[in-house]
């Protein structure tokens, strides 16, 4: 029987573990290499007895459900596989109900653990399965894009998307373990890459001025999947989330820094219909540019900070402006409506995170709409 010591050491070359406290449901976030073999061992090490299913896409499912579902039986803990329709459509009522159905019948008890093997969508939604199954059984997050192992896998929102928005159904449930190999990323399209880029700029701009001066120099190895400068970025990211989780678990004030970009995003998203023209990390990365620009119109921030964000983003190849989505000029009217719709919407107020610098971000409810309006314009104008 794998002891805890045994998974620990088996935490293979250059991986790091963060833990997220949060009490009795605290959670260790395992980073690095080849941890994908070893998930078996490393699940069984550190949760028991409890058998898996695993719920993924067929994309994940394509390079990697194989090596998974072999750790997995080597340990005895394979119940069964799920694979779903990759992309956002899948992180609806529509698909849950038949997950739901479909982990009851792999026999999952109580005490057994849905896998969610994938992207952000997968995590989310079997997240979210995991939450009500059963009235909730425990979740490992097996995060397979950037993005995921760097934001969704951690901090337990989990849910799904309906007509009226995004992630406006769901439950915080913490998973009880996360593995993010870092190997994994190399199967995903650059333009993912760069986009999950986004979400790790994010906590360098938020609260980590030496983090994305670190960044600036160090970028290169993250493409070029150089291991060391890969995995202390993850690890960074990973250890500023944790942090400010588990100050505002329920995210009823800090955690709403962990948005920078994303009220402008989420509108730019929802214009372009949730599409290929624009991926969610894109929107981000567009999102902290007009965050910057915005706060510096405001006089919030000293000038030039903006143009150094920018700068950056723009060489990692992602978008910094609205002109930069292809496909029609957008309307700053309509722009604004949309974030209106947005979840962070507090008594009519939207909410924004404003910066006084880099690695200064704070929460601000009392911007006008006119006055985003009018900035969005001059925005869509300049271009
Ligand atoms: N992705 C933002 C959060 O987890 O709060």
């Amino acid at each position: 029987m794998p002891t805890l010591a045994h998974s620990l050491a088996a935490t293979t070359r250059a991986s790091r573990t963060v833990n997220v406290p949060l009490g009795d449901r605290a959670y260790d976030v395992l980073i690095g290499p080849d941890l994908l073999a070893e998930a078996g061992r490393l699940i069984a090490g550190r949760l028991g007895k409890a058998r898996c299913g695993i719920v993924t896409d067929e994309n994940v499912a394509g390079h990697h459900l194989a090596a998974l579902e072999a750790s997995l039986r080597a340990e005895g803990r394979h119940k069964g596989s799920i694979v779903l329709k990759p992309g956002e459509p899948t992180k609806s009522f529509r698909e849950l109900a038949p997950l739901c159905e479909r982990l009851l019948e792999l026999g999952l008890e109580r005490g057994d653990l849905v896998v969610a093997f994938g992207g952000g969508v997968i995590g989310d939604l079997a997240g979210f399965a995991a939450g009500i199954l059963r009235r909730g059984v425990r979740f490992v997050q097996i995060p397979t894009s950037l993005l995921a192992q760097v934001d969704s896998s951690v901090g337990g929102k989990t849910g799904i998307n309906t007509p009226q928005g995004k992630n406006l159904i769901g439950v915080f449930h913490q998973p009880s373990l996360v593995i993010a190999d870092t190997d994994v990323l190399k199967t995903l399209p650059p333009r993912e890459m760069r986009a999950g880029y986004a979400e790790v700029a994010k906590y360098g701009l938020l609260g980590d001025a030496g983090f994305f001066g670190w960044l600036e120099q160090a970028h290169e190895g993250i493409f070029s999947y150089d291991q060391e400068t890969l995995v202390t970025a993850i690890e960074t990211s990973v250890k500023a989330k944790a942090a400010i989780v588990a100050r505002d678990e329920h995210e009823t004030g800090d955690r709403a820094l962990l948005n920078l970009g994303h009220t402008f995003g989420h509108a730019l998203e929802a214009w372009t219909g949730y599409s290929d023209r624009l991926l969610h990390g894109e929107g981000v990365a567009i999102g902290m540019c007009l965050a910057f620009r915005f706060s510096e119109s405001l006089g919030l921030c000293p000038a030039g900070t903006a143009e150094r964000v920018s700068r950056h983003i723009g060489a990692v190849g992602l978008p910094t402006k609205i002109a930069d989505i292809a496909g029609g000029k957008a309307n700053a009217h309509e722009l604004v409506r949309l974030m209106g719709q947005d979840k962070k919407v507090k008594d009519g107020r939207l909410t924004f995170i404003l910066v006084r610098n880099i690695g200064e971000a704070f929460v601000s409810r009392d911007i006008d709409e006119a006055t985003v309006g009018a900035f969005l314009e001059r925005e869509i104008e300049a271009a």
